[in-house]
């Protein structure tokens, strides 16, 4: 067994794990975070996807990931966010468009959706219907027949028209500009210190030595 930390949500959090173990078994089983659905298991649903987010400068840069083919050793001195930690008060747009929208039905694709959609207003990509219908190509929905998805994704992208023009914002800017329009909670803002301040707490039984450091700011997973 091996014991890492890292940011779920709006928390720090300690896991212990057999080696094999993926993350959405953790998530799941071990923590009950149980909007992370479970479909597949072979990385082809996006029932499972999660943000992954790295330091990157000041910030952090986020992507999407799907939890059941991520070790979970990989999760270490990393910003994991699931779907209840998109989570406000109100709906966020991006919960409200698939609703108004009539994108949701059974609702096992929903909480990848909410993922999805967060990562393509995250990303910096051009905030165009079609960006969208791509940023979303991991994501099957048995119900809807798309049109409405298609449709939810047309309506984030004309409601936020300042967002289209800051392609060269930095991530730490991006996520600034997602907490003020109300799209991500504001407590990614203090995501970025809490895991470095994570990073630099020594171990348990082993004074002095820092956690083990991410493996790279933008290696695949
Ligand atoms: Fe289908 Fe992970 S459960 S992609
Ligand atoms: Fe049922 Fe998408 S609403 S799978």
């Amino acid at each position: 067994m091996a014991t890492e930390s890292f940011l779920l949500n709006a928390r720090e959090q300690a896991i212990s794990w057999p080696p094999g173990t993926v993350l959405l078994d953790v998530l799941r089983d071990n923590l009950g975070f149980k909007g992370t659905k479970d479909g597949c298991r072979e990385g082809d649903c996006g029932a499972c996807m999660v943000l992954l987010g790295i330091p990157e400068g000041e910030g952090l840069a986020y992507r999407t990931i799907n939890s059941c083919l991520l070790p979970v050793g990989e999760a270490a001195g990393r910003h994991i966010v699931t779907v209840e930690g998109l989570n406000q008060p109100d709906l966020s747009p991006v919960q409200q468009a698939l609703i108004d929208e009539g994108a949701i039905q059974c609702g096992v694709c929903t909480p990848g959706l909410v993922i999805a959609l967060a990562g393509f207003l995250l990303s910096g990509a051009p905030l165009s219907e079609a960006d969208g219908v791509a940023a979303l190509g991991g994501n099957i929905c048995r119900c809807t027949g798309y049109v409405s998805i298609r449709r939810a994704i047309a309506r984030l992208c004309g409601q936020f028209p300042g967002l289209a023009t800051d392609g060269g914002a930095s991530s730490s800017e991006r996520t600034s500009a997602l907490v003020a329009l109300g799209i991500l909670p504001p407590y990614f803002l203090e995501a970025p210190p809490r895991l470095q301040k994570l990073l630099e707490t020594p171990s348990d039984g082993a004074p002095g030595a820092a956690r083990r450091k991410p493996r790279g700011s933008r290696s695949p997973v």
